[in-house]
Order: C-alpha cells, then sequence, then structure tokens
C-alpha cells in the first residue's frame, strides 16, 4: 500500500483568509488588515471573508462530511495576543479551544500554524521582523497557546518563511510591501529562525506529545530526463543556499545547520544550537515547478492564477527533500485556483480541479512508494481572500457565495473524499 493506514489526508486555510470578524471580540488590526492601500486587486480586504468565525461549525460538518482526517488552520495572533505587554484575549482563545473542541469530537486531527502572516499591527509598528524584540513576544504567544489548547499535537511553527520574509520583505509584493536589501532580509531571517527554533524548545517543553514542524515553501526543479546527470542538476538548481526565496536558505539553516553567507555573518554558535532544533517532520507548500512559473507558456496548461500545472513536482521535491533532510514528509499545501461557479443546474462542476488532484496525488503517491510521506492537505477547504489576489482566484473544494455566505459543495470536494474514503487505492 503506498499510502500508510494512518495517512493525514486533509485541507488547509489560514485564519486571514477565511474567519473575518477582524475587529470582533478584542481582536486587534494586522498588516493585513490596516496596510492594503491599492494592492488588492478590486479594492478587496479580508474583513468579512468567508465568516467562519461564526460559521465553523457548519464547515467542520462539512470535512466531517467529507471524511477529513486533519484539518490545517492557523491561529490569528491578532486575536490572541492584545499588544507588546503580552496581554492576552480571553474571547480570542476561547475560539479557537471550541474550534479544536468541535474537530476532535469529528474525529478530525487538527494541525496549528501558529503564524500564517498577519502580523499584528502593534508589532509592525515596533518594527515587525526587524525587530529582534520580536523574539520575546513571539515566543509569548507560541506558550500561550500550547499551554491552553493541549489537545493539538501537530505544531507549525511558521507557514512559508520564503514568501513572508522574501515576498513580503524583499520583493515587496506582499505585506508589509517592502523592499529590503539583502543584508536586512538576513537580519529579518536571524529573527524568524530564533522565533522558530525558541519555539520548538517552548513546545516540546509544554507537550510532549507535540509533533514540530514548519511549513516551507518548496518546489524542485524537474528533471529534464531520469538520466543521472540530469537528475544531479535539477539537485543542484533546487538548492541554491542564496536564494531568500529559495529552499535551502531556510531548509539547511533549520535542518542542517548550514546558513547562507549574510546570515552566517550575524549568528553566534549558539544562536546556530538555537536555530536547528530536531523536527519531527518535514512539510512543504507546493504548487508548481520554479523553472516553468515566469513562461514562455506556449499555451501549456495553467491555473486561473497563471500557475503551470506540474504534477511531477510533488515527486520529484518529495524525494530530493527526504533525501537532504532525511524526515518523513508532508505536503502540507496543494491545489489549483479555477474558473468555478455555481451553473445552471446548481452545482460546482470543476473537472479541472478534478483532474489537477488526481495527477498531483498519483505523482505523490509514486513518491510515497519510495520514501515516508505522512500526509497531504488540499488548499484549501473553502474558496477565500487570496491575498492580493482577492476573491477572483478559487481554491476551494468548497464554494462560498460571498454574498450570502452559502456553501456548495464543488465536483472535486466528492471526488477528494471518495479518495480518502479509499486511502488513495482508487487514484
Ligand atoms: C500559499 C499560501 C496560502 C495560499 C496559497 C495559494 O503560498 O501559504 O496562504 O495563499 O499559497
Amino acid at each position: 500500500m503506498s499510502f500508510d493506514k494512518n495517512f493525514l489526508w486533509g485541507a488547509a486555510s489560514a485564519s486571514t483568509q477565511i474567519e473575518g470578524a477582524y475587529k470582533e471580540d478584542g481582536k486587534v488590526l494586522s498588516i493585513w488588515d490596516a496596510l492594503l492601500g491599492d494592492h488588492i486587486k478590486h479594492g478587496e480586504n479580508a474583513f468579512v471573508a468567508c465568516d467562519h468565525y461564526h460559521r465553523f461549525s457548519e464547515d467542520i460538518a462539512i470535512m466531517k462530511q467529507l471524511g477529513l482526517k486533519s484539518y490545517r488552520f492557523s491561529v490569528s495572533w491578532c486575536r490572541v495576543i492584545k499588544n507588546s505587554s503580552g496581554e492576552i484575549n480571553e474571547k480570542g482563545l476561547s475560539f479557537y479551544k471550541e474550534l479544536v473542541a468541535q474537530l476532535l469530537a469529528n474525529g478530525i486531527e487538527p494541525l496549528c500554524t501558529i503564524y500564517h502572516w498577519d502580523l499584528p499591527m502593534w508589532a509592525y509598528e515596533l518594527g515587525g521582523w526587524k525587530n529582534e524584540e520580536i523574539i520575546k513576544w513571539y515566543l509569548h504567544y507560541v506558550k500561550t497557546l500550547v499551554k491552553e489548547l493541549p489537545e493539538i499535537k501537530y505544531w507549525f511553527t511558521f507557514n512559508e518563511p520564503q514568501c513572508f520574509v522574501g515576498l513580503s520583505y524583499y520583493l515587496g509584493v506582499q505585506a508589509p510591501f517592502e523592499k529590503n536589501d539583502i543584508s536586512t532580509i538576513a537580519q529579518i531571517s536571524r529573527n524568524v529562525m530564533l522565533a522558530h527554533g525558541e519555539a520548538v524548545k517552548a513546545i516540546r517543553t509544554l507537550n510532549q506529545e507535540a509533533k514540530v514542524s514548519l511549513a516551507f515553501a518548496n518546489a524542485a526543479f524537474i528533471p529534464v530526463s531520469q538520466k543521472d546527470s540530469d537528475v544531479e542538476e535539477a539537485k543542484t538548481k533546487s538548492f541554491n543556499i542564496e536564494d531568500p526565496v529559495g529552499i535551502s536558505w531556510w531548509g539547511d539553516s533549520i535542518l542542517l545547520g548550514k546558513f547562507p553567507e549574510p546570515l552566517n555573518k550575524l549568528l553566534s554558535e549558539e544562536d546556530k544550537n538555537t536555530i536547528c532544533q530536531p523536527l519531527d517532520f518535514y512539510a512543504f507548500n507546493t504548487y508548481n515547478a520554479p523553472d516553468w512559473v515566469e513562461g514562455p507558456f506556449n499555451g501549456y496548461p495553467t491555473t486561473t492564477m497563471g500557475w503551470k500545472v506540474t504534477p511531477d513536482v510533488l515527486y520529484w521535491t518529495t524525494k530530493f527533500l527526504y533525501e537532504r533532510y532525511g524526515k518523513p514528509i508532508m505536503v502540507s499545501e496543494n491545489g489549483m485556483a479555477n474558473c468555478d461557479w455555481v451553473m445552471s443546474d446548481g452545482k460546482v462542476h470543476d473537472p479541472q480541479r478534478i483532474d489537477f488532484i488526481k495527477q498531483y496525488l498519483n505523482s505523490l503517491k509514486k513518491a510515497a512508494d519510495e520514501v515516508p510521506v505522512i500526509g497531504y492537505q488540499y488548499w484549501a477547504l473553502t474558496d477565500n481572500f487570496e491575498w492580493t489576489c482577492g476573491y477572483d482566484s478559487r481554491f476551494g473544494l468548497v464554494y462560498i457565495d460571498y454574498s450570502s455566505q452559502k456553501r456548495t459543495l464543488k465536483d472535486s470536494a466528492y471526488y477528494y473524499a471518495d479518495i480518502i474514503k479509499n486511502n488513495g487505492e482508487n487514484l
């Protein structure tokens, strides 16, 4: 059997993208609430999003209907901690306690991301990830969560440092939309990595059963043929350590204790030991192979994000990452945006997504025959606020009508449910 009997078949989400209720029950503003300017398509925002904050029970009922084994969600730092003095917002915490309780009551394993990009404005105004004080603020937040939510076993310290550092502070295309030089990026990376390392230590102290990782944004180059020399070439291109949005800047540092030059200069031996904490598994989000992001496309299949459909990326990334880091692998995000609507028969037919899931999962299955793979989280459970792309990009298994908040299961949701039921044997 390719997929283990305890394989975590799930779906993913993130607080900003689904919750709404952006200033309810004591939640403070995040950079994704307050710094939007004219950066978001159609001038949209995440103030209401999928209104999951009020409708989470309905969403959990859908997960149950689909037979999900796991659900990856993120906690909003802004709901839980009010300011730099560390004041806790009990109402915000209660929301997550209830969410976790209902997931467990329905037999769904909660996979919790501690930070999925929604930096509180109070932290941003004090320098955000540029200020090393943030390590202390973040650690207080982490400890609060782990103490208050002891039932959660799977913890991800961060989602995609490649993006919330690289895209946000280097390329300037995500909030807070800054372009900094490489030495500032090294400083920010240092703060993020130390925060990660301290968090891993704290999580292990507070919950002995915890399984800890970080969801990296990783996509390996696909070899042009199976020849050894082509495979080696793809590997070399995939692991260029000097690229802050690449795999190795983060992976080699955190897993192997090998650091890119601008970062190495900033670290003491003690820092390095803190950063390089053993992880229980290696998690990565992937959508397409990196060399095919730019084009020319020549009519090649793409999603409505303009991203190429490259199923083999799952096989090669999984294999390369296992060989390099030696940890069981989890695909913590994978999916596609499609041109979906509720059709005249009242249903959402999305054959492209069905085929996407089929091809990508077959690729993962091939990898799972060779290396340990522990789970797959489809991005996303529901359509949601896709950052600067607003609401046009529909990634969900479940369609959201944003004017009524009505949920409609797409054809792909039923297809995925069937795969889960058969543990992937019917792929
Ligand atoms: C990933 C993000 C996730 C979502 C998908 C499409 O980079 O982690 O929040 O936006 O892309």
